[in-house]
């Protein structure tokens, strides 16, 4: 009998959206495709030539093994392919989309003996927190809730209508640096500066009211301790802002700054790209790339 293959993709994702640390995220129309098979021993195979790890601490594997053990399951191994289209450790998900998939794709191969609901708390338990998670695994602007193990969702289909400029740096910054970086204690006042601003940036986006953005998305929890680790941050944000994007923030941990137009803004972008190439020397690290909305999530063929 022929052998079976699953083929999972996911969305690249863009958490916290400014106000909303740990809680908000949505998914984006970038992918990373896997493979997954049965196998006697842990077979990894990068398809782009991207430096992963091989062994059984490839992060796919280890996310995919959690769902052997959760199940009580011996695993020897599994043969699994990967083509990473989502850049690394530049706040889009790729992370994320690896525990997802591994999660889905071992789920696939044992009959899909766990609900949506245990895969969204098994990688949010091995992610710490379900910002990228749950919309790399829904789709869509997710609102997330991590409470005493248990994960709580509303999952809000994204205005097709909206475009996401992701300024992409060539530098990586990784999370664990960007989170330690944030103070252990924070005052009342700005707890309340981002709860009002979080509700805010989520009934903006269910109402469409984006005019609301440029405020909603400002924050007082994260993005000033992280822009000095962005070079050149400070100032794309004053450019998608003066250029007329409705919001801008870190995309998730950074060093991604995310601006949120409309699609059929040409000019943002044409104007964006001209002066990243043009501009100062802080400036050309970016890349700009045009995203759209993803709605529908991880898919399972
Ligand atoms: N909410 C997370 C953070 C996203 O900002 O650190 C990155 O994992």
């Amino acid at each position: 009998m022929a052998q079976r293959t699953v083929k999972v993709t996911v969305p690249a994702t863009s958490a916290n959206v400014g106000a909303g640390f740990d809680s908000l995220g949505l998914a984006l129309s970038l992918y990373n495709e896997f493979t997954f098979a049965a196998a006697d021993r842990v077979r990894i195979t990068p398809l782009d030539g991207s430096r992963i790890p091989l062994g059984p601490n490839n992060l796919v594997y280890r996310s995919a093994r959690a769902v052997y053990d959760q199940l009580g399951l011996p695993l020897k191994g599994l043969a699994i392919t990967q083509t990473n289209a989502i850049p690394m450790t530049r706040g889009l998900g790729s992370s994320s989309a690896c525990i997802v998939a591994g999660i889905l794709g071992a789920n696939a191969l044992l009959g899909g003996k766990l609900t949506a609901q245990q895969m969204l708390t098994l990688a949010t338990a091995i992610e710490g927190h379900p910002d990228n998670v749950a919309p790399a695994l829904l789709g869509g602007f997710v609102t997330s809730v991590y409470d005493e193990g248990q994960v709580y969702t509303v999952k809000k289909d994204i205005d097709p209508d909206l475009a996401f400029a992701a300024f992409i740096p060539d530098f990586r910054l990784l999370t664990a640096k960007a989170r330690a970086v944030l103070p252990q204690m924070i005052s009342h006042k700005d707890a309340v500066y981002n709860l009002s601003r979080a509700a805010l940036a989520t009934a903006a986006f269910c109402e469409g009211s984006y005019s609301l953005l440029r405020v909603a998305t400002k924050d007082a929890l994260h993005q000033q301790y992280r822009l000095p680790l962005i070079e050149g941050g400070d100032e794309v944000f004053d450019l998608a802002q003066d250029l007329g994007a409705a919001g801008v923030y870190i995309s998730g941990a950074g060093p991604t700054i995310m601006a949120v137009v409309h699609k059929d803004d040409a000019d943002f972008f044409d104007r964006a790209d001209a002066a990243l190439r043009t501009g100062s020397d802080k400036l050309r690290h970016f890349t700009l790339r045009r995203l759209l909305a993803d709605n529908v999530g991880a898919v399972v063929e």
